[in-house]
Order: structure tokens, then sequence, then C-alpha cells
């Protein structure tokens, strides 16, 4: 029993106590007056018998005392005993003096003498009770018959003692059932106020701790119907709703504080950069490419993760972004310089595009980086190809971009954010020319374990380009350990696992994870509301999608997609359960990617023939299974496709992160949808609540694409809340600012590491 109990039991034997200390007092002078009342009945028995002896001996003694005294003691003796309770009798002359007595009366004569001299002088009756040899004793004193005064008087004396006695047993009686009474009472009151009063109370009290401290959801206990049950339900009702009103404020605020904007990483980064102010980014892919189009330049977006993540954070920052110029009128639409401020509409920064020949681009982009390291870095049984001539390029190349970077910079201070495995050669070849810039490198794709990496017959060289950067990054943890492995494997280097930094060629590398992500749909220019609702009816209606359920698909037609193996899955999901046909409907969005490496090209001609065949096994006059749809989509149709999926679907063989799962993710504002998701994405790592699938097991796969139909509602909201925040809250904002955080807190070559500097903001 803990304190609080035991107070309030205490609380209530006091009560009690105090009730059985009124009902003692009660009964005992109830008891006090019936022991009286009795003992007086008693005493009136004793002297009514008194009187009638005396009236019995009076003839008697009047006769004796009418002669001299020894007569007359003779004639009184064998009357003055007494027997039992009468002691026996006295008589005294009218003068006061004692004429005779009984045996046991003569021993306290003395105390008559005052009975006797009263009744002699009043002429009446006198009775006392006095102690007398131990005794209690009960004298009448009658006055004998005469003139007044009278002629003497006679004393009738018995021992009344045995009253005494009687008065104690009865008080002994009496206490008795006093106290049964008395603790009968203390332990119904006890009993009845713990039960009926303090007991509720208690858990009354106990119930409104709770509901300060925890979520009581059930009524309080123990308390009968009526106006306290009422009014603390009322209580209670109105203390939830403060409570979860207080809630969602303090989450709202919470979830605020987490959220990072592009004003706050404009701010944040301009902190970063500090005396840089000065925010290169390089890449080979631009964020803005023109294309001429019935004669007219036409800009598009490319497809990838890399523009969909970068574009937003140079939007937010400002600053140059140097890539090449792929685009077919990208000429004509920048200045000399190949120089034009972007986005076209809303110019927000500076997109400097770097011009190369065909043979360089063909070498460089199509054959060393994406016949050769793509392959190389992805996991998909895609043999690497490196050509000594596409190397030259690649070299070349880098260089290229390099001197671009350099020209921009001018001398000032500046901070240079490299992209990716076609630019790996370029943080080296700045800080040669410039040690004193700030270099991160971003690595957008898995980095492989050392053995696979071995292939690479320019291993060292890319490692060493690499190792210019004073920070390296990369998706996940995992690729830092393989980078980190392989440095260890193919150079002779200085390794600080403990802070994950290399040491190589007087520059100390920082080698960390920050995966990346997206920005929110409501920033970029799609539809949304009324214009979304008709954008999606009249796509419905475009491609006959029916009433039926949309699975989705976005992605650059890649063999690292994993398309196949949809598509396969999408079958067996038919072939299994046929109550999907004419039901479950998968849209996939292709946009066409490096089709001059054939790879790609025979790649993108055996999906369409696969999809034309499993839609040839399973479709109807009006439905078919697989909607390939080849082309490339912009913002506005990728969004509203994924606003009207029920269900988005990745499943890369490997990927880096894959900012499809992402973006889907984010354009489900209704908190509803499923997300299919490859384990072998980056962003199976962060995003656990999607169904995360092996794309390779084809039953596995077409079983989840079932789960994920059939989910019921709540869970499927549940999983795409908790998608939805960890979205959110960590979006490229917070990856851009955690990034340049870390890279402002590296150090000058040689200086100490600053990874113990991190900011507790990002
Ligand atoms: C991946 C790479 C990016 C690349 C993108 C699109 O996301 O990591 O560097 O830009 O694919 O590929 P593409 O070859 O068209 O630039």
């Amino acid at each position: 029993m803990n304190d609080r109990p035991r107070a309030s039991l205490s609380r209530s034997l006091r009560l009690g106590l105090f009730i059985a200390a009124v009902i003692g007092l009660v009964t005992g002078l109830f008891a006090w007056h019936q022991i009286e009342s009795e003992r007086a009945i008693n005493l009136d028995d004793v002297a009514r018998r008194a009187h009638v002896l005396a009236q019995q001996l009076s003839v008697r003694a009047t006769h004796a005392l009418a002669l001299p005294d020894a007569q007359a003691r003779l004639a009184l003796r064998p009357r003055l005993e007494g027997y039992q309770r009468l002691l026996g009798y006295a008589v005294f002359r009218a003068d006061g003096r004692l004429l005779a007595a009984g045996k046991a009366v003569s021993a306290f004569t003395d105390k008559l003498d005052d009975p006797a001299r009263q009744a002699l002088q009043s002429g009446k009756e006198v009775t006392q009770l006095l102690r007398a040899s131990g005794m209690h004793v009960h004298v009448l004193m009658k006055p004998l018959p005469g003139a007044t005064p009278a002629t003497g008087a006679l004393a009738v004396v018995h021992d009344v003692t045995f009253l005494d006695d009687r008065a104690v047993a009865r008080l002994a009686q009496f206490g008795f059932w006093i106290l049964i009474i008395t603790l009968l009472a203390v332990a119904l009151v006890v009993g009845s106020t713990w039960l009926a009063y303090e007991r509720p109370l208690h858990k009354l009290a106990d119930w409104m701790r709770r509901l300060r401290t925890e979520n009581v959801a059930e009524a309080p206990p123990g308390l009968p119907s009526g106006r306290l049950r009422s009014e603390s339900d009322r209580l209670a009702a109105s203390f939830r709703a403060a409570r979860s009103t207080g809630q969602v404020l303090s989450e709202a605020a919470m979830h605020a504080e987490q959220v990072w904007t592009p004003e706050r990483l404009r701010t944040h980064g301009l902190a970063a950069l500090g005396e840089a102010r000065q925010l290169i980014v390089v890449s080979n892919r631009e964020p803005y490419m023109h294309q001429w189009h019935d004669g007219k330049p036409h800009v598009i977006v490319p497809a990838g993760g890399l523009v969909t993540a970068l574009d937003p954070v140079l939007q937010a920052c400002g600053g140059v972004w140097i890539a090449h110029g792929a685009g077919d009128a990208d000429r004509a639409t920048a200045d000399a310089a190949g120089r034009l401020t972007v986005p076209p509409d809303d110019a927000r920064y500076t997109l400097k595009r770097v011009w190369l020949t065909r043979q360089e681009e063909q070498g460089y982009y199509y054959g060393f980086s994406n016949e050769g390291l793509w392959p190389l870095c992805h996991l998909a049984h895609e043999r690497p190809v490196f050509r000594v001539g596409d190397w030259e390029h690649y070299r070349n190349a880098n260089r290229r971009f390099a001197d671009a970077v350099l020209g921009e910079v001018g001398s000032g201070p500046a901070v240079v954010l490299v992209q990716d495995y076609q630019l790996a050669l370029v943080p080296r070849m700045l800080k040669e020319s410039r040690p004193d810039l700030r270099v991160g490198l971003f690595w957008h794709i898995p980095w492989p374990n050392p053995e696979a990496f071995r292939i690479c017959p320019q291993g060292a060289e890319i490692l060493d380009g690499m190792l210019g950067a004073d920070l390296v990054g990369f998706h996940l943890q995992q690729y830092c350990n393989n980078f980190l492995d392989t440095v260890d494997r193919v150079l002779e280097s200085r390794l600080d696992w403990d802070h994950f930094a290399v040491e190589f060629r007087g520059n100390r590398a920082l080698v960390q994870p920050f995966p990346i992500s997206v920005q929110p749909w409501s920033e970029r220019h799609v539809h949304e509301g009324k214009d979304l609702a008709r954008q999606i009816t009249e796509l419905r209606e475009q491609h006959q999608l029916g009433d039926a359920f949309v699975a989705v698909g976005v992605d650059r037609i890649d063999y690292t997609k994993g398309l196949p193996e949809r598509f396969r899955a999408v079958a067996r999901l038919l072939e299994k359960y046929p109550q999907y046909r004419g039901r479950f409907t998968h849209v996939a969005l292709g946009a066409p990617s490096r089709t001059h490496i054939p790879r790609y090209r025979e790649h993108l001609d055996r999906l369409e023939a696969l999809a034309e065949e499993i839609n040839w096994q399973f479709r109807t006059d009006d439905w078919k299974p697989i909607h390939f749809l080849v082309a490339h989509h912009d913002a506005k149709t990728v969004h509203a496709f994924l606003r009207m999926a029920p269900m988005g679907i990745v499943s890369s063989l490997h990927d880096g992160m894959n900012l499809v799962a992402k973006e889907y993710v984010a354009a489900q504002t209704g908190g509803d949808g499923v997300l299919i998701l490859s384990e072998f994405a980056g962003a199976a790592r962060e995003l656990a609540d999607a169904l995360i699938v092996n794309p390779y097991d084809i039953e596995q796969f077409a079983e989840a694409l079932r789960a994920g139909i059939e989910m019921d509602d709540a869970e499927r909201r549940a999983r795409m809340q908790r998608l939805s925040r960890q979205v959110e809250e960590h979006n490229v904002y917070r990856w851009a600012a955690n990034f340049l955080t870390e890279l402002a807190a590296t150090r000058t070559p040689g200086a100490e590491t600053a990874g113990n500097n991190k900011t507790a903001t990002a």
C-alpha cells in the first residue's frame, strides 16, 4: 500500500475513533444511569424492608425502653441480631445513649449516634448510607413512639455492599457490550467510509493524475452515476480536447522546426559559405536543356535524380551551375560565354554551358561514364566497358569542366560542389590550381565493393581525382564504407577510420553519407485542385484507363531500373489472380535515356516487346495491363500521374537513392497511397513503410502488388502518413544544408578534421 491510501485509511480510522468515542460516551452515560437506577431500586427495597422490620420491632423496643438498662438489654438481646444482609438492630434512649445493639452492629455503633440524634430530635425516620467496618451499610433510624422528643430510636442496619458488587458486575457487563458495539461501529464506519468514500476518491485522484500525465481514454472509475460522474466526464472531455489542441500545436511547431525551406537554406547557406559567397555547382547534366521543336527552341528539364535534387537548391541559394550544353538549341539560347539565367521564366541563378564535341561526348559521357563507370558502380549484371580512348576523352572533358569552374571563380574564394561520377577528376584538378577552394564532391550512384571496383583500369586515377575534394558525399553509410575499403586497397594513403577521412597527396577528404531528397511539389508549377482533377480526367481518357486501379512507375529507361522484372510481376499477378484483369493497370512513364549506347537501345526495344507480349496475353477490348509511355514527360504530367495512382512502384535492381520513390510520397498530399519499393534502392533505408520487394523475386513482387491493392484503408493511410513525414522533414533543403555545413567545417589541407564541429541545426 503506498502512502496515499495509508493516509486516507488513517483518516477513516480517526473518524471511526471519534464516532467510537461518542458511542462510548453515550452508551457509558446510559449504563451509568442504568446502574444508578438499579441501585436506587435496590436501596429502595432495602429501605422498605428496613421499614417493615423496624415496624415489627418497634413495639418490643418501646416496651424495653420503659425498663431499666439491664432488664431492657435482656429483653431486647434475642431480637437484635440480624441474618444475612440484615446486620442487626440498635436501640437508643431518648437522650441518644445506646441502650443495646446486635453483635454485628456494635462494631460501629458510634457511627449511628448521629442519625439517632437526628431522628430523636426531628421525630422522623432518618435513612443514611454509611461506610463502616469495610462495608457499605444502610441505616434506617426510626424514632420510637411516645411524646416528642421520642422515647428512643430503633436502628435497622443492612449491609448493602452487595449493591456495589452488583454495580461492578453490571458495569463489567455494560463495558463488554459497549466495547463490542464500539468496535463494530468503528469497523463499520472505517469500512464504509473507505469503500463508499475514500476508495472512489482515491481512484478518482489516480484517474485525474493519469488524465494529466497520460492519454487516458476510459471514464473515471468507481464513480456512481450522478452529478460528480457527469461533471468529471465533462472535465475529462475538455481536458482531452485542450491537450490534443496543445499537442497538435506543439507537433506543428516541432514539425515546422524540422522542415527546411528554401528561405532557411538560403540564410543557412550564406552563413555556411562565409566569405566565399560564391557557390558553383558543376555537373555533366544541365538543369534546363533547349531543343528545337517546330523551328523554335523549347526548354525541357532532363529526367534524373541529380537535376531533380540540385535545381531547387540553386534556386534557393543562387550561384552558377556549370554543365554540358547537350541540347541542340542550347547554343542559340545562351550568350557567347554559354551563359543564361534559369529557370527561363523566373531567373534565380546562372547556367553556364560547357561545349563538348561529338567525339568528346561520345568518349567521355557515353563511353567512359555510362558504359564504364555506370555499370561498374551498379550491381545489375551489366559488364563495364573501359576503352583507352574513352578514358582520354573523360580526362579531357573533366579538364574542360574544371577550367570552366576556375574561369567562373576568378581569383576570389568559392565553394564548388562537384556532382557525380562523370566528373570524378574535377576535384583534384581544381585543388591543383586553387588549393584554397572549398570543394565538395557528391556521388549520386552506389559505390561498389573493392573487388568490383578493381575491374576499372583507371581506378587509381579516379580515386586520386575524387580525393582532391574536402568532402566526399554518398547517399548511404554502406557506400562510404565501400569507398574507404576501396581506397585502402588501391592507394597508399592514410585512412582515419574514426573520422571517416582519407589523407592523400596533401589533402584530407572527409567521407560522409548524405541521403539526398526532393522538394515539395507545392513549390513546382504543377496543377492543384480543379485544374489537377481536370488534367487527371483528361489523362485517364487519353490513355483509356477507365476506372482501373493505377500503379504508376516513373523511370529513365535504364537496365538498372528493373523494368522487365516489374512487367513480369504485373503479368504474374494477373495470371495468379485473374480477378484483377480489367481492374489493375500499370502505367510506366519511361524517359528515353542514353539512347546512343546500344545497350540502352536494346533495352528499350526489349521492354517494348515485353510490354506488348504481356498486353497481348491479357488485354480485353477496352483494357490492357501495361501502358508503357515512352516520352519525355514534363513535371505537370508526372505529377498528375503520381497523384492519380493509388500505387507507386520503384523496382530498381540497384540504385544510389531513387528520388522517384520520394517524389511519389511527396505527391500524396491526401496522405494515402501505397509505395512498392525495391530493397536495392538506397531509398529503402529511409522509406521503411513502403512494401519492400526483391525485384528479382517475381513471385514475391506479384504478391506485394496484391498486398498493396488489398491493403486496408487504415494501414495504408498510417504507412503513407509516416512516409510523408519522413520525406517532408528530410527534404532536399536539409540535405544541402547538411552538406554545406559539413563542407564549411572541413579544414584546409593538413589541418585537423572538423568532423566534430557539426552544427546542431542541420
Ligand atoms: C543518374 C545520375 C545522374 C544523371 C541522371 C540522368 O541520376 O546519377 O548523374 O544525370 O542519372 O542521367 P543522364 O545520363 O541523362 O544525365
